[in-house]
């Protein structure tokens, strides 16, 4: 029977392939010693990591580069060979930067893909660069030194956004608005001070991430799969090269964990809160509603259907990806949620969502930088809106409290005036002096001095209020620490 010929022939043929290792096409992968049999595809699909981790070439190389330089310093490989693998690589990375370069899914992930050309480039020498050195150390060098660079840039976006809200601030220091509580109007603030609280919350925003640099710019290299090694590397050397402020104590801890990968991603979804409800208020005043700015043409998107849409569709998308980068850290907590010790391939799943995040962030920070300078405020009616609500009544209290009442006291009496002034359909202004003096002699004709929203400002001078005088403090204080505050020094690259 031809039929079965057929099929004996094709088993006899996989039997041969599976003694050659992987077949005629198949790459020899760098582990293969131990396999008889090749990876089944849907394996090498559902293994592979090249396709995201590409994006880590930069950093391998550069760790490679060190790496080498110290095998050679330390006579574990000779010099000149630790000469011929630095020159591959320099070639190597020239290739992948010019597009030349062709990354391949059966050779997992990218320090698997650069091992195997440089092997190709250079021949046996290549084959010593894996000496006292595992994929398990490698991928944390990698991803340190490539989170040290995406959170400096990251802080330096912040700190942009942070300047944009103390120059719209500074723009805008006459202007009055409500201040709210529960979404309901409170007491009038300077539109500015309203600006500088998100200041605030972005310079603690780059500082957190800052200070995550500290845990980020450790060298685990050395740590080789979990127990170091028994040839003589020199740890301090390599940390030198690559700028690392320290070398990690323990081997086990090195390749196992990423918690700085989770701060990363908490410290994202802290600024991603920030920046929803900053972009909450935005859609909120976009309202005719509100009415409080109008986003320009530049800034908005309109409806397929709906001629006269005008919508605030950045603010929406931010506040929107901050659910992503939740999810992301939701994801990696559990991803290493009772992982045992030490490396497992469940960690190569903190790739997608570290990048994700990172390319997230840095996209809604970008944006926002360049939308927020351009919002145009209505200030006519924030300044109308500012005292409408019996916005001043807090002030009318306060006042009771300077002619020497207690205040819970004067609390309930301008809470009887509110009451009074509501049923009558009138504002505080509009009540006279006689009705006043009804509810409590210690009203005087100064007390409308008090009554306007401008007058309710000026007078919250109290440190950090909204007065002015506190706001100009702040704006000259957010000046002088740009000034003043050295941006994030790392020591210099080396060994690149
Ligand atoms: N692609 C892997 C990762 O991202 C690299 C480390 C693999 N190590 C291993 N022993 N399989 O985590």
């Amino acid at each position: 029977m031809p039929e079965k010929t057929k099929t004996t022939k094709t088993t006899k043929k996989i039997k041969k392939t599976e003694k050659t290792e992987a077949g005629p096409k198949a790459v020899k992968k760098p582990w293969g010693g131990r396999f008889s049999g090749g990876t089944n595809k849907a394996v090498e699909a559902f293994t592979e990591s090249i396709s995201f981790d590409k994006r880590l070439w930069k950093y391998d190389i550069q760790g490679s580069v060190a790496h080498a330089r110290m095998l050679g310093k330390q006579g574990i490989i000779p010099k000149k060979d630790s000469k011929l693998i630095i020159d591959g690589l320099t070639r190597i990375a020239s290739r992948i930067a010019d597009g030349r370069f062709v990354f391949r899914e059966e050779l997992e992930d990218i320090h698997m893909n650069i091992e195997t050309a440089l092997i190709d480039e250079i021949g046996a020498a290549g084959g010593k660069l894996h000496t006292a050195r595992s994929r398990n150390d490698q991928v944390a060098l990698d991803l340190r030194l490539y989170m040290r660079s995406e959170v400096k840039e990251t802080v330096g976006l912040i700190k942009g956004l942070k300047d944009a809200f103390a120059s719209l601030a500074q723009r805008h220091r006459d202007v009055i608005m409500p201040g709210y509580t529960h979404l309901q109007r409170a007491q009038p603030v300077l539109l500015a001070h309203h600006l500088l609280a998100y200041a605030e919350m972005m310079g603690r925003d780059a500082a957190r991430f800052e200070e995550s640099l500290k845990r980020i710019n450790v060298l685990p290299l050395g740590a080789c799969a979990l127990a170091g090694t028994g040839l003589p590397i020199d740890r301090h050397y390599v940390a030198d090269l690559l700028g690392f402020e320290a070398v990690s104590a323990n081997s086990m801890d090195s390749v196992s964990d990423r918690d700085f990968v989770l701060e990363f991603l908490c410290d994202a979804s802290i600024l991603m809160m920030h920046l929803s409800r900053l972009s909450e208020e935005v859609v909120l005043w976009a309202t005719e509603e509100f009415s409080f700015i109008a986003l320009p043409d530049a800034f908005a998107t309109g409806s397929s259907i709906m001629p006269q849409k005008k919508n605030p569709d950045v603010a929406e998308l931010s506040r929107g990806k901050t659910g992503r980068v939740y999810g992301n850290l939701m994801g990696m907590l559990t991803v290493m949620k009772a992982l045992p010790l030490t490396y497992n391939r469940d960690l190569q799943e903190d790739k997608e969502l570290l990048f994700d995040t990172v390319d997230t962030v840095k996209s809604v920070l970008g944006v926002l930088a360049q939308m927020l300078p351009v919002i145009n405020f209505r200030t006519e009616r924030l300044e109308e809106t500012a005292g409408e609500g019996f916005s001043t009544a807090t002030d009318l209290a306060e006042y009771l409290v300077k002619k020497g009442m207690p205040f819970r006291e004067a609390h309930g009496v301008v809470g009887r005036v509110v009451l009074f002034a509501s049923r009558k359909g009138s504002r505080l202004e509009d009540i006279g002096l006689k009705e006043y003096r009804e509810f409590s002699g210690l009203f005087g004709k100064d007390v409308f001095q008090v009554l306007s929203p401008r007058a309710s400002v000026a007078a919250k001078k109290s440190l950090g209020g909204t007065a002015p005088s506190e706001t100009a403090r702040q704006i000259e204080a957010l000046k002088k620490g740009k000034k003043n505050k050295k941006s994030i020094s790392l020591p210099a690259k080396k060994g690149k």
